[in-house]
């Protein structure tokens, strides 16, 4: 044997059989409560151009400037595993022209995002999103309702977390209050971490991330952007919450929060979760007015959120995933060649009419194959032997009270079928 190439890559995982089931419950309960909500699905592409997440997300931000596989492909293009997906939305939004005729659109996503960070408990390379998109409205209404979304889809899924919110201001009010705010950082350079020191000039809302116990005294000193908004950031903020408030949804507001991606204005928003340790946001979401035109397109508003589906997961109970494993309704037992035959006939009908059957290709003896329908939970047990080859009928065991019985194959389908029914009620 040569060389076992047997290991993923550094932060990426296999999802096994065994854990999938919670991520399809998740996955499943998502799209019916998007579809109460009106979201529509989209799937976009998980390449793109280099550019479209650089001009996006921003060029100085950790995740442009030194999470993003990159690299360049057979046309010598520089293309990008997408880190995220609302600059892709965005984009195919544009592309298929999907403001002609105005109104609002409202679309969402479930897949995998690529970000080469340090790893740690809850964090990934390879990791999945469940996000949503609305494009079309600056309401602060569509900004309470894309909160209230993302929180009735985690209620519903049996989590306690919390919000917390911000307004980050926009294009006219945010470029005085940076000024204000790098005015201030330079008072306390020397005292600042190395990380501040350089953010301080190239990104200093990102300063309000700063974990590192010496900057606190200062951090905690710098104004908050959301104590210099301008009227209509103001308005749209207080606008907002009421409309949380009446929507009976407990927030807080969280002045440090900026999110580290470049393209939000006014709200900006987190859920996080106590139970998930040091990266305990499961939701990062707000408004992004000015990334359509920054794309090339015309003034289009929007706002969105989207879910750390593997945290999402992490706190989920092993045994919400019990009713999703897959189990047989029939496993079909034979000792013998022309018995294995007539398993396979018998078994290729039955699919075809909706039924989950196995057999064991590797069957050895009857011991041996009951064992492994036990294993696989399945319901119940048809014996094909020499005998009931020749008879053409077969005995049928029940694995749930052991009761056994002889059955024509008629008779089995129709039996078969009454379980379903049972089932389906
Ligand atoms: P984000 O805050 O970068 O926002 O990511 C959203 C969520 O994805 C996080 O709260 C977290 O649960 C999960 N996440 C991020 N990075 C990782 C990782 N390395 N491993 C595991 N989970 C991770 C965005 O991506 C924005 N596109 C959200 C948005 C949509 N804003 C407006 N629309």
């Amino acid at each position: 044997m040569g060389e076992l190439l047997a290991n993923t890559l550094p932060g990426m995982r296999d999802l096994l059989p065994e854990e999938i089931a919670r991520w399809q419950s998740a996955e499943d309960r998502a799209r019916r409560i998007f579809a109460r909500y009106g979201f529509l699905e989209i799937r976009t592409p998980v390449i793109e151009a280099t550019e479209l997440f650089a001009r996006s997300i921003g060029a100085e931000t950790d995740i442009v400037g030194k999470e993003m596989y990159t690299f360049r492909d057979q046309s010598d293009r520089s293309v990008t595993l997408r880190p995220e997906a609302t600059a892709s939305v965005v984009r195919a939004y544009l592309q298929n022209t999907m403001y002609r005729g105005g109104g609002v659109t409202k679309l969402y996503y479930i897949g995998p995002m690529f970000r080469h960070e340090k790893k740690q408990k809850g964090r990934w390379r390879q990791f999945y999103q469940i996000g949503a998109e609305t494009l079309g409205t600056d309401h602060p209404a569509a900004d309470a309702e894309m909160i209230e979304t993302a929180l009735r889809f985690l209620e519903s899924m049996g989590i306690k977390a919390e919000l917390l919110i911000n307004s980050v201001g926009c294009a006219d009010c945010r470029p005085q209050y940076m000024d204000l705010l790098r005015q201030e950082l330079r008072k306390h350079l020397p005292a600042l971490c190395e990380d501040c020191r350089r953010r301080a000039e190239t990104n200093s809302l990102r300063v309000f991330d700063c974990k590192v116990e010496s900057c606190q005294p200062y951090i905690q000193k710098l104004p908050f952007i959301a104590d210099h908004l301008c009227g209509d950031c103001a308005e749209h903020f207080s606008s907002m919450k009421s409309c949380l408030q009446e929507a009976g949804i407990a927030y807080e507001f969280a002045p440090r929060l900026v999110r580290g991606l470049d393209y939000y204005v006014r709200t900006a928003f987190e859920i996080v979760s106590g139970e998930l340790g040091s990266q305990n946001a499961l939701v990062g979401g707000g408004r992004y007015d000015g990334l359509s035109e920054v794309l090339g397109g015309p003034r289009v508003p929007g706002l969105g959120f989207a879910l750390g589906l593997d945290r999402l997961v992490m706190l989920l109970p092993e045994d919400q995933s019990s009713g999703w494993q897959w189990k047989p309704e029939l496993f079909l037992a034979y000792m013998g060649e022309p018995a294995f035959r007539k398993a396979q006939d018998i078994a290729r009908g039955l699919r075809q009419r909706g039924h989950a059957c196995y057999y064991d290709f590797l069957a050895g003896s009857l011991k041996s194959q009951l064992r492994l329908a036990n294993k696989l939970r399945a319901e119940h047990v048809l014996i094909i032997g020499k005998d009931e080859l020749e008879r053409d009928r077969y005995s049928i065991k029940s694995l749930k009270d052991s009761r056994q019985w002889e059955v024509t194959l008629s008779e089995l389908e129709s039996y078969l079928q009454a379980q379903a029914k049972g089932r389906a009620v």
